[in-house]
């Protein structure tokens, strides 16, 4: 595992940019795997910023995002095909049709969630993972429980995530209660995992996914378990994590 503690949020942004930035110029055809949320946003913009001036080339890449609220249409401004759209998609040059999320409005969770992770297994291998990390140490959606999610499945959402991601919705009562999200064992099948963490609110759980056990009542320590993890995260987030972890 290496991790790469940076001042604040807006430098972390420009270290991760910059590691997908060098796999896809090293790879144009790249296959990444993309995340949503706070944690990322100013990665997305960095890498917008790039494009701009002509130092990178979305054109060959596909996406496929790690996960989506059940129930939003695409044009639900919280939804995740809407956010992907909104910082990435439609502000660089990738080709919209090699972009993969969950379909959110097939109600039949059992039929969908198997038809992303067949359609995953179909597009091969992701390069590179992009992951947030959730206040209770959840990655995409996969909450703390008492196993580890094999495959894309629907999540019943746990009452922190719904608090913690109401900011974005009118009240907590419209945030979705269910998602479908990518399984522990289809994140850790990429070549390579990518992680951004900023701010204090996520320092205990970035401790328990660096230094605890290996468990699912905490997701994010699975990523101990893989061979290719970098963590890019800020002085606040790893202000729990001691000195030795960070050499
Ligand atoms: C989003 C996702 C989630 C978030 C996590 C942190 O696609 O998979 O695991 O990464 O909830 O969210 P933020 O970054 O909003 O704190």
């Amino acid at each position: 595992m290496r991790i790469y503690k940076t001042k604040d949020y807006d430098e972390m942004s420009r270290t991760a940019a910059n590691i997908i930035s060098a796999q896809v110029i090293l790879k144009p055809e790249s296959l990444l795997g993309l995340a949503t949320g706070s944690s990322p946003i100013g990665v997305y913009d960095q890498l917008v910023e790039w494009y701009k001036k002509g130092d990178l080339d979305f054109s060959k890449v596909t996406t496929v995002n790690l996960d989506e609220y059940k129930g939003l249409p695409k044009e639900n401004e919280q939804s995740y095909y809407y956010f992907m759209h909104e910082y990435l998609f439609d502000k660089v040059n990738i080709n919209v049709e090699n972009t993969y999320l969950p379909d959110g409005m097939n109600m039949d969770s059992e039929a969908e969630a198997c038809r992303y992770e067949d359609l995953l297994a179909s597009l091969g291998q992701v390069d590179l993972q992009l992951l947030g990390l959730g206040h209770n140490g959840h990655i995409g959606f996969n909450e703390p429980g008492d196993v580890f999610e094999k495959a894309t499945h629907c999540v019943d959402l746990k009452e922190s995530t719904i608090e913690a991601n109401k900011r974005f919705f009118a009240s907590a009562d419209d945030v979705p209660r269910q998602a479908y999200s990518m399984g522990i064992g289809t994140i850790l099948k990429s070549k390579k995992l990518l992680v951004v963490v900023s701010g204090e609110g996520k320092a205990e759980a970035l401790k328990n996914s660096i230094c605890g056990p290996v468990t699912p009542h905490v997701p994010g320590s699975i990523l101990q378990f893989h061979p290719d993890v970098t963590i890019v995260a800020d002085e606040a987030a790893l202000s729990k994590v001691p000195e030795e972890y960070l050499k």
